[in-house]
Order: structure tokens, then C-alpha cells, then sequence
């Protein structure tokens, strides 16, 4: 078992909400052994959290959504924001209780936040046995047998190598029609703001050859939807070991489109300053591949981007939202918007906010800015914006990006999108959700014969700023 302690780092809160991953809970029979896991921060965390089922399920632990059941209960944390760890420190007082009214109870915390404060957890919550960092899932089994004996552990160790390539995730919570594929780890970046390039190393191109097998294996199952991610996507790059040849992103992508003509690709995320006229011209000559993408800008002033050292300025953003347009005229493009940065001006502000008026984005994750100790920038730069500023930015960010997103999905009444059916809405089991092409949520009046992981032609009737509702075509 490795115990590798490296106190050198950082801290966090989160992009998504907590979700409890659940399957079919078999039935307790004492023999069986049983894990629960929640799982909180972006798309790579979740992924990972299938590779964590397939791993423990390797060693007969099935997985539950029922906590008061559970041998082991997993927490993989993230550590983006400050608001994220509050929210696990919240979550461990309550498997806590658990493990005080059932001692053998098991406790293990996974993820960037595990890689942040690596043995320091054990010290600051003595329920917790054991704490796992991302690239050491493989010891798991290992950590949980010392743990029922008795003995804490911890591997944070981050590898060079890691993709768990072969390892074939276990989907939890799934609708049976999408699912990501991990297709790369870590990040080389340094973005002055972000903590990831400490929680989850260095950037690795996981083997083209097992992301197509994955993909395949989806297919056949009856998946209809990939989405393939890692921090910077359009940095991927794979070199076959046997021939030599590289495998780019625009390889890949079109490698996994001709999977088969109705298995959607999407990705998640691009880097602004890696995008190329490659990967647009290979979405735009496959239908398959969604017309959509995540490009987060985090502020639309030059100056601020060089303090976040995004390595690209106003313009070069500009030229590359023009670029998508010009070559996808259908496209949409979404963002990522932080408030308040070490120094950010009251223009420089404007600048963010006349860049989401420009760049036309359909939607954005917004966030105030959250120092995170041990990063570039809390290193080097003041947190000097109030609170209070950065949390005004954040609402008339919010205000114009929800105007900006009303106005283009009402823009989409009349038009008909092919939809690929995921399920019932949230609402209403007469009702069917599903998403377009340019990942909008549409909802519709369910009709006969239809089912999830079909694809349905569906006129927009109505719009808010988040949804878009509509009929089957012919049925108007
Ligand atoms: N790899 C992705 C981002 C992953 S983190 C990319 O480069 O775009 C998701 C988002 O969280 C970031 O895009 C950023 O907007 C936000 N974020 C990261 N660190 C942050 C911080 N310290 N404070 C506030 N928001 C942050
Ligand atoms: Fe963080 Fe930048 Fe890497 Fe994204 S690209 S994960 S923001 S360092
Ligand atoms: Fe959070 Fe780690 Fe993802 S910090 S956003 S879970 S890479």
C-alpha cells in the first residue's frame, strides 16, 4: 500500500450537488458487502466514481443507495471552490453518526479534496479509515481490507501514467442512454485561479484504441450518447506505442463518430487557447457529433486573462467564437465566468459582460471568485475585490447571461430539433425530456411507442431561459 504524504498544497466548494449513485440494491444478506458513494464537483469526479464501483465491485461490494445499509460509505470530494469542502465536512457529520451507532462501519474520502489535505483528514476527522486520492482507486481494495482491520490509510499518490484504460465502469444512476467516457487525466494548464493541476496531476491521453472499445460497448448496450472528458480536451494526444502514430482530439472524435451514425459524441472541456479549425471542420462533417461547446472564457478582459494566465487574450477568444460560427453556423457555445479576480476593475467587469452578449452563449456556469490556497494566484495576488463586488458581478453576470439565454432559446420556437430521448421529465411522467443537438433540455408530450434512447423530431413551442418545451413533429 502506498503512503505517499506530499504536504505541499491547497483547498475548495462545488460544481454540482452532491448526488447519491445508486443501482438496483441487492438484497443484504451478510455475506454480500455493501458500498454507498456520493459524489460531488465536476463530470471527471463521477466518471471516477464508476471506476471506484468497478474496482470495489471486483472485490464483492455491490453498490446501494442506502447509506443506513452501507459496510462502506465513499465521499469523492471536490476542492474547486471553497464552498465544496464546507459541504463534505457537512456530509462526514453525518456518515459520522452512522459509524458511532455502527462501529465496523467503513469511511473513505476520495477525490481532490482527499489529494488536497492527503493524511491531515485523518487527523481532522477520526472517523474517516481511509483517504484516496484520484489516480489511486487501484488500491482501494487494499485500503478497505487494512481498514477492516483496524488500520487507517492513505494513498494520495498522483501518477504519470494512470487512465485506468482497462477498467470498464460500473454505471451508477444511469438513464441507460448517456454516459461519459473518460479520455484523459489531469492538467497542465496552471491557470493562476484553479486548483485542479494539484488535485489531479499531471495531463495523460488515455489509449484511442480502449476509448473506442468503450464506446462500443455502450452502443451495443443500447447507450445513444458519449460525452467525452477531461479538463482540456483539445490537448489530447495519444502515441501508440507499437507504430508511433499520434492520435489527436480531431482523430479522436472522428475515430469515436464512426462508431456508429446514431451514438452522439459530445466533449467536455475545451480550452479556448487548444481549440482548432480541425476539430471544428471534424464536428461539422459529423451529425453525429454534437453541435455544442463548452468553451469557458472566465473573464472577457485581456488583462485579467493574463493574471489567470489563460494564455489567450479578448481577441483571440473573439476569433475563435467567430470561427465556430462561421464553420457551425447552428452551433451554440456555453461558458465558464468567474467574478471578482485579484484586481478585477469595474471595466474589466464590463468586459465579461459585454463578452457573453458577444459571444451569444446559450448558458454559463458563473461563479465569484474563491481563493484557493497554494494555487498561482493565491500566491501571488491580493484577493483584494470585496465580497460584496464579487458577488454583485456574480448577479449581473447571472441577470444578463439569463436574458441572453431567454432570448436564444426563444429564438428556437417554430424550429424542429432531432431529439434524443432520455427519460420522463422532472415534472411529469407524461412527459418526456431529452436534449438537442445543441444541448438543450427539451420537454414533450410523451406519445406511443416512443422510449428512451430513441431519437424523435420535435417542434419548439415555448421557451424560458432554461428549458425549452415542444410536440412531436406531425403532432402539432
Ligand atoms: N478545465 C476547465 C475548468 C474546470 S474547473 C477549463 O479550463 O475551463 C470548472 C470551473 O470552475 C472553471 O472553468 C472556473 O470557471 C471555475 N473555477 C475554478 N477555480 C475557481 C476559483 N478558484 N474560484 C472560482 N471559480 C473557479
Ligand atoms: Fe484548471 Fe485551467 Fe486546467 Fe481548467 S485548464 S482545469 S481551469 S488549470
Ligand atoms: Fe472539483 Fe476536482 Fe473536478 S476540484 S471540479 S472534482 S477536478
Amino acid at each position: 500500500m502506498a503512503e505517499k504524504l506530499d504536504l505541499s498544497f491547497t483547498k475548495q466548494e462545488e460544481s454540482r450537488q452532491g448526488e447519491v449513485f445508486f443501482q438496483e440494491a441487492p438484497a443484504h444478506t451478510g455475506q454480500q458487502r455493501l458500498f454507498y458513494i456520493e459524489s460531488y464537483g465536476c463530470q471527471m469526479n463521477f466518471s471516477d466514481s464508476e471506476i471506484v464501483a468497478s474496482i470495489l465491485g471486483e472485490v464483492g461490494f455491490q453498490p446501494t443507495r442506502e447509506m443506513e445499509v452501507a459496510d462502506l460509505i465513499l465521499i469523492n470530494t471536490c476542492s474547486i471552490r471553497e464552498k465544496a469542502e464546507e459541504t463534505v465536512r457537512k456530509r462526514l457529520q453525518v456518515f459520522n453518526k452512522q459509524k458511532r451507532q455502527r462501529p465496523d462501519l467503513m469511511i473513505g474520502v476520495l477525490g481532490c479534496m482527499a489529494e488536497r489535505l492527503k493524511a491531515k483528514f485523518l487527523e481532522e476527522e477520526k472517523l474517516v479509515d481511509m483517504v484516496v486520492g484520484p489516480d489511486a482507486y487501484r488500491d482501494l481494495p487494499t485500503l478497505v481490507a487494512g481498514a477492516e482491520e483496524g488500520e487507517k490509510g492513505v494513498n494520495v499518490f498522483l501518477s504519470r501514467e494512470e487512465t485506468y484504460a482497462d477498467i470498464s465502469p460500473l454505471r451508477l444512476d444511469s438513464n441507460g442512454v448517456t454516459a461519459f467516457i473518460s479520455i484523459m487525466r489531469g492538467c497542465d494548464n496552471m491557470c493562476s485561479f484553479c486548483v485542479v493541476p494539484y488535485t489531479r496531476g499531471r495531463e495523460r491521453s488515455r489509449n484511442s484504441y480502449s476509448i473506442l472499445a468503450e464506446a462500443q460497448d455502450l452502443y451495443d448496450r443500447g447507450y445513444r450518447e458519449v460525452t467525452l472528458l477531461g479538463q482540456n480536451v483539445d490537448s489530447y494526444k495519444w502515441e501508440n506505442p507499437e507504430t508511433g502514430d499520434v492520435v489527436n482530439f480531431a482523430q479522436l472524435l472522428e475515430m469515436v463518430a464512426q462508431v456508429h451514425p446514431d451514438l452522439r459524441i459530445r466533449f467536455s472541456t475545451s480550452h479556448p487557447k487548444d481549440i482548432t479549425d480541425e476539430v471544428l471542420y471534424t464536428m461539422a462533417k459529423y451529425e453525429n457529433i454534437c453541435k455544442y461547446i463548452h468553451l469557458p472564457v472566465q473573464s472577457g478582459n485581456s488583462r485579467i486573462l493574463k493574471l489567470m494566465n489563460r494564455t489567450y487574450d479578448r481577441e483571440w477568444y473573439m476569433d475563435r467564437v467567430r470561427a465556430v460560427y462561421r464553420i457551425m453556423p447552428d452551433c451554440t457555445i456555453s461558458s465558464d465566468i468567474i467574478t471578482g479576480f485579484c484586481t478585477e476593475t469595474e471595466e474589466e467587469h464590463q468586459e465579461s459582460l459585454s463578452m457573453i452578449e458577444f459571444a451569444k452563449y446559450s448558458m454559463s456556469y458563473m461563479f465569484a471568485y474563491s481563493e484557493r490556497p497554494g494555487t498561482p494566484a493565491a500566491k501571488k495576488y491580493a484577493d483584494d475585490v470585496p465580497e460584496e463586488v464579487k458577488k454583485r458581478r456574480l448577479d449581473e453576470v447571472i441577470r444578463l447571461q439569463t436574458q441572453v439565454s431567454y432570448h436564444h432559446n426563444k429564438a428556437d420556437i417554430g424550429k424542429t430539433f432531432k431529439v434524443l430521448i432520455e427519460g420522463d421529465s422532472r415534472r411529469s411522467d407524461q412527459e418526456f425530456k431529452g436534449r438537442n443537438s445543441q444541448n438543450k433540455m427539451i420537454v414533450f408530450p410523451k406519445k406511443h411507442g416512443l422510449r428512451p434512447g430513441d431519437y424523435v423530431d420535435v417542434t419548439i413551442t415555448e421557451a424560458t431561459s432554461a428549458t425549452l418545451r415542444g410536440v412531436v413533429k406531425g403532432e402539432e
